[in-house]
Parts: structure tokens; C-alpha cells; sequence
């Protein structure tokens, strides 16, 4: 009898051998990931599969291609392989990065960070741009609304929140998780909660926390604070692109990132470089703030100290919008040693409208005007982000919601009722 040769192995059959291909970067199969484009088997058990990259320079190619070329290759009835690489569009990329933080969500530890708190973390590549700043006086504007907002000083060595809000206190605990310290804001109800290390300075447990890897001190604030439930917690992240940034990634994949850079190429450069770290722990940049933008002196006139056009390049180069450009002003730097930010300082020193005008002699003095103007900045900064970068979660009607009345319910409806 004549030997008759294996039939070539069908797409599907492919296909399935390919689900055995992990992508060691993003953790999952590339059939999956959708990775795998094409496949067309001849008759003779020539196979060619199409496979698209995330990027066309992935650092992971060969090992992709080794990979793939052989477990098809074990296949009966396969001659050979041929492998045609190609790259992902924007599209694609995105739809990908979108199911890996989905998928990251899913095997995410629990946080004490309430499901409906928005998580914006404050980055750069490096330090001194204005975090900080950027951070308190934010929080102070989303305050201002009415927001329950929260502030993790996730600087463990450089905290400066502490400061910068003229808090000064030893964080109590209770039932096990540690109780922020707050400071109440304006006249609707809004609130700052704030973590930091600067809290617990002195103290043993300072020591002992720091003396850990400064991840777990972050995990430390994300587990065990009695946060409760914040419209937005604000992570003020230390300088760089290390652990921190990617713990984060793994503990609290729902954050968005928000970069801070100067007007400074330079600056733009190694904000970047945080921006890149970012996507690779799927976090998702949810834009750029230009910090110590064009001074304006009293008379008008703008000086771009710093450089100009720092922020929308940094915004083009990664695909994310410029949120604000915060002006260099040395009310933002009093603001901080003061203890009390800019923008608090700005809104007590405003008439308020209940009240007669003042005199004119004192109505506005040049540190107040240009004061006002860092204050407009950061107003319209948090109206953009509760309106458009990160809406706060309304709860209402919403499954969760409905689902913590209904255990609420059951709970007190205990079986001897
Ligand atoms: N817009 C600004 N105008 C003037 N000074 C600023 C401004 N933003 C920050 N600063 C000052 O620059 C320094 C570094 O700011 P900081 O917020 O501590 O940066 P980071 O947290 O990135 O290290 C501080 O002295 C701060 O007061
Ligand atoms: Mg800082």
C-alpha cells in the first residue's frame, strides 16, 4: 500500500496551537490578544500566519517568532512555516491594551479604595516639576465642588503633602485600618483626606514601613485606610518610573495617570519616558499638565521662563490631551510653605458675594491678581476633569449601589426577625 501523507492541519487546529503562545509581556495568549491575524494552510502543509505586534519593535519579536514557528511546525501534517509580522494600527492597540486592564482588574488584589472612587495618580519622570503642588491645589479646586477627595502621599521619601496643607498630626487607627486626617474645604461639604508618611514620621512605624520596599508602604495606604467614599483619590506619586508606579499598575488598575511636565523639552523627555511606563502597566494616561507655564507679571506681560510648548508636545507625542497649563507663579511656592495652597488662599482672599465690595484701595493687590490667575487655572483644570477626563461616579440606580442595599437589608433582617 502506498503511504498516504498527513493532511495538512485545518485553521482551527492552528489556531488552537497558537493559544499556547504567551505574550510574556501582557501575561495572555496572542489568539487571545488578537495577535493573530491570518493563517492559510496549502495543500501540501505549507503554513503562513500573520501576526501582529503591539509595536513593530517589540523587544519580545524573536522569542514571539521562535515561538510560533515552532508549535505550528509540531503540528502533523505541516511542512513548513511562514511567519509574516506585522504591527498593530492604534485601533488595535488600544482594543488590546483595553482587555489587558480588564484583565489586570480581574486578578487585582481588594483595595480599601471604594469601587465609585475615581483614582488619578499625579506622575513625572521627575521630580520638582510641581507634583506635589499640582496635587494639594487640585484637590483643593475638586474640593471647592463640594468633592469628598482624598490624597495618598504615595512619596514615601520625599513626602511633602503633609506641608504643604499644613497638617501636622499622628494618624489614628481604628478597627485595624488606619483613619485619614482631614481638612475640611469650602462651603459645600467638600473635604481633603490625607495618608502620608510624613504622618507616621518619628514614630516606629514610620521606620519600620519605610524600612520596606516602598511598594508595600503604598499597598500599606491602599489596603489598610479607612478611605470611605471619595469621589477622587489623588496619588501623589514619587519621582520616576520604578516600583512604585508599578505596583500601582497592579494594585489599582482603574487609576488613570496623569503626567506633569515643565515647558522644558528636557522635562517633555523624561515625562515621557513616565508616560511609556504607564501603558506598559496598562494604566491609562488620561492627559498632561504643563507646570510653571508662562509667568505673568503684574503688567500683562508673559515670560516663558521655562520654555514654551513643553506640554502639547508631550500631549502629541502620547496621544493624550493637554489638561491645563498652570502658570509659574511664586504664590503657588508660598502657598506650600504657607502650608495653606494657592488656590485656598486665592478663594478666602475673594470677596464673597454676600458681602459689600471692599474699597477699592484693596480690592486686588498684584500678588492677589496673580494669584487669581493660578486659581482660574486649577478651576478650570478640576471642571474639566469631573466633566470630561474622569466624571465622578454617581452611584445611584447604579448594581453596585442597589447591591450594598440589598445586603444591607438581608443583614438587618437577621433570621430570629
Ligand atoms: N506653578 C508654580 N509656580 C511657582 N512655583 C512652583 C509651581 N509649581 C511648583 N512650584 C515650586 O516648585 C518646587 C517643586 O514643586 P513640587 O510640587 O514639590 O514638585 P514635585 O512634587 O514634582 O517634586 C516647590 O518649591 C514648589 O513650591
Ligand atoms: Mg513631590
Amino acid at each position: 500500500m502506498p503511504d498516504t501523507p498527513t493532511p495538512p492541519p485545518s485553521a482551527d487546529a492552528i489556531r488552537g496551537a497558537l493559544a499556547g503562545v504567551v505574550d510574556p509581556e501582557l501575561g495572555e495568549d496572542i489568539v487571545s490578544l488578537g495577535m493573530v491575524r491570518d493563517i492559510a494552510v496549502s495543500q501540501a502543509g505549507q503554513v503562513t500566519v500573520s501576526v501582529a505586534l503591539t509595536v513593530a519593535a517589540c523587544p519580545l519579536r524573536s522569542q514571539i517568532e521562535g515561538d510560533v514557528t515552532r508549535r505550528v511546525a509540531s503540528l502533523p501534517g505541516v511542512s513548513a512555516v511562514q511567519l509574516s509580522i506585522g504591527a498593530m494600527d492604534a485601533d488595535e492597540r488600544s482594543a488590546l491594551m483595553a482587555r489587558a486592564r480588564w484583565k489586570a482588574k480581574e486578578n487585582a488584589a481588594p483595595t480599601a479604595v471604594h469601587p465609585s472612587t475615581r483614582a488619578l495618580a499625579i506622575a513625572s519622570g521627575k521630580g520638582g516639576v510641581g507634583k506635589s503642588s499640582v496635587t494639594v491645589n487640585l484637590a483643593a479646586a475638586l474640593a471647592l465642588r463640594g468633592l469628598k477627595v482624598g490624597i495618598l502621599d504615595a512619596d514615601i521619601w520625599g513626602f511633602s503633602v503633609p506641608r504643604m496643607l499644613g497638617l501636622e498630626a499622628r494618624l489614628e487607627a481604628k478597627a485595624g485600618k488606619m483613619i485619614p486626617l482631614r481638612l475640611p474645604v469650602g462651603a459645600h461639604g467638600g473635604r481633603i483626606d490625607v495618608v502620608s508618611m510624613g504622618f507616621l514620621s518619628g514614630e516606629d512605624e514610620a521606620v519600620m514601613w519605610r524600612g520596606l520596599m516602598l511598594n508595600r508602604a503604598v499597598q500599606h495606604f491602599l489596603e489598610d485606610v479607612d478611605w470611605g467614599e471619595l469621589d477622587y483619590l489623588l496619588i501623589d506619586m514619587p519621582p520616576g518610573t520604578g516600583d512604585v508606579q508599578m505596583g500601582l499598575a497592579r494594585m489599582l488598575p482603574r487609576a488613570d495617570m496623569i503626567i506633569v511636565t515643565t515647558p522644558a523639552l528636557a522635562a517633555q523627555k523624561v515625562a515621557s519616558r513616565a508616560a511609556d511606563m504607564a501603558r506598559r502597566g496598562y494604566l491609562r494616561v488620561a492627559g498632561v499638565i504643563e507646570n510653571m507655564s508662562a509667568f505673568e507679571c503684574d503688567h500683562g506681560v508673559s515670560y516663558p521662563l521655562f520654555g514654551s510648548g513643553g506640554g502639547q508636545r508631550l500631549a502629541d507625542e502620547i496621544g493624550a490631551p493637554l489638561l491645563a497649563q498652570i502658570p509659574l507663579d511664586p504664590a503657588v511656592a508660598a502657598g506650600g510653605d504657607a502650608g495653606r495652597p494657592a488656590v485656598l488662599a486665592s478663594v478666602a482672599s475673594a470677596p464673597r458675594p454676600t458681602e459689600p465690595s471692599p474699597a477699592p484701595a484693596s480690592a486686588s493687590t498684584p500678588g492677589e491678581q496673580s494669584r487669581d490667575t493660578v486659581l482660574a487655572a486649577f478651576i478650570a483644570l478640576a471642571e474639566r476633569i469631573v466633566t470630561e477626563v474622569a466624571p465622578a461616579v454617581e452611584l445611584a440606580g447604579c448594581t453596585a449601589r442597589m447591591l450594598d442595599h440589598i445586603e444591607t437589608a438581608l443583614g438587618s433582617a437577621g433570621p430570629t426577625n
